[in-house]
């Protein structure tokens, strides 16, 4: 047998340049060449991390053209749709937001739903690649936090109070996709409780580009993603009619994580360049609400965190990557925080014996749940890999945070820049040529 390609960083660096290169159409990289020929809002924040160390003009360039389909409300839609391009279901006509929705931009296509708010990190990450650069480059970066600064914290705003409205300090999502985990075993009892009604007839793409159907979401999974977008086109994409109309409704222990660190790090980035006082306390202040909102979900044993089903009024546990939620924001007590790193080192997550690499999957391989070529049900997503590694160099844990970056660098070094990784066997899964899979490896390399 031949044995498996095995790509030096230099090699591999050059690669994931070249596939980044590869879908760009300009102003927007694709988040895969076929099967997401459009901008996703986290893919194009990680997109911009990747580009930052090759061009911090260009990474700035990625930023602007999300935030230019901004809506009115704040939101960053999840998907910003390119001009003329076929192959994506639901495509614009399907959501129709620029005809439903008051807030939605009117030159731009885009979905109606939003993503986990990764995007300051994004933000931070040009920031330092242009301050070792030269001057003309620094004011190209410094130009863009002027510009996009109120519009970054009016995307927080939205987020904590369109999407928190009863103050417990985590996000709600009205669709699993928001969550961007889309099949994850978390949302298996919200969804099972979601009864499509008349879904207009539709074909899904996806299953046509990836035909392997052991790898993508069901039929029946995708008439309730599709069933959830006619709820919100009936409530015209109102914020204030979702919850009323929405018979999905979580709130995400994981995306209210990521939030409070977001907020954390951009108010960061307003104390540094002098952005005023009112919106630093702001996002200080969420940042305090949000980390509280996550640690309340947390199993008093383990440190463990959970999900919470709004519509069923109870708490979702499950042993899936969502657990780790707090060693993203911080804040639990020592001990507490010494059980979870336990649970994640030992044999149902990262210790797992029959791992190929000691990475994070999806779901935990002895859950009931696990299904290990599944999509969020099992595989292995470079992606989390990268932000968990971020998180903990972040955090003062440079040893966790170099064995990620070491174990996902030995995954990514097949050069096929997957989607996700079947986690025993190490087999590239979804699609080939992820963007976000070569910006973690240009990161990590760079
Ligand atoms: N991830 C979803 C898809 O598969 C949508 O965001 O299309």
């Amino acid at each position: 047998m031949a044995p498996d390609p095995s790509f030096a960083p230099t090699q591999l660096a050059a690669r994931a340049a070249y596939l980044l290169r590869g879908n760009d159409l300009g102003v927007m990289t694709t988040a895969a060449p076929l099967l997401y020929p459009h901008m996703w809002s986290w893919d194009a924040a990680f997109v911009s991390i990747g580009l930052a160390p090759l061009s911090v003009e260009r990474a700035v360039v990625e930023l602007d053209t999300l935030l230019s389909a901004q809506w009115a409300n704040g939101m960053i839609p999840h998907i910003v749709f390119a001009s003329g391009v076929d192959g994506y279901f639901p495509g614009p006509a399907r959501w129709a937001t620029s005809a439903l929705a008051a807030d939605a931009p009117r030159n731009r296509h885009t979905s109606g739903i939003t993503q986990p708010p990764v995007h300051a990190i994004a933000v931070q990450r040009i920031l330092d690649n242009a301050r070792t650069r030269g001057r003309s480059t620094r004011a190209v970066a410094e130009a863009f936090l002027d510009r996009r600064w109120d519009d970054l914290v009016r995307w927080h705003r939205w987020l904590a109070e369109a999407r928190d409205q009863e103050g417990h300090g985590r996000i709600t999502l009205y669709h699993g996709w928001e969550s961007g985990m889309d099949n994850s075993p978390r949302w298996d009892s919200a969804y099972a409780n979601v009864i499509p009604g008349a879904v207009p007839e539709y074909q899904r793409e996806d299953n046509k580009i990836n035909t392997d159907a052991s790898q993508r979401p069901s039929d029946l999974e995708y008439d309730r993603y599709l069933w959830l977008l006619e709820e919100m086109k009936s409530a015209r994409y109102d914020d204030q009619l979702l919850p009323k109309v929405m018979s999905f409704a979580v709130e995400d222990v994981f995306v209210s994580a990521i939030f409070s660190v977001a907020c954390s790090v951009l108010a960061e980035i307003g104390e540094d360049y002098k952005r005023p006082h009112s919106d630093v306390r702001d996002l200080y202040g969420w940042a305090d609400r949000f980390r509280s909102g996550v640690l309340e979900t947390t199993d008093q044993r383990t440190g463990a965190a959970k999900d919470f089903d709004v519509k069923a009024d109870k708490w979702i546990a499950t042993e899936t990557v969502a657990q780790f939620s707090p060693l993203l924001c911080g804040g639990l007590p020592h001990d507490k925080e010494r059980s979870l790193l336990r649970l994640l080192d030992g044999p149902r997550f990262c210790g797992h014996p029959d791992l190929k690499y000691s990475l994070i999957p999806s779901t935990s391989p002895v859950s009931r749940d696990f299904r290990s070529r599944e999509y969020w049900r099992g595989p292995i997503w470079p992606v989390l890999t990268w932000l968990f590694s971020w998180a903990f160099a972040r955090r003062g844990w440079a040893e966790r945070s170099t064995s990620l970056r070491r174990e996902g660098l030995r995954q990514a070094s097949d050069g096929t820049f997957a989607e996700y990784y079947e986690p025993f066997t190490g087999e590239p899964l979804g699609s080939m040529q992820q963007s976000w899979t070569a910006a973690a490896v240009l990161d990590w390399l760079g």
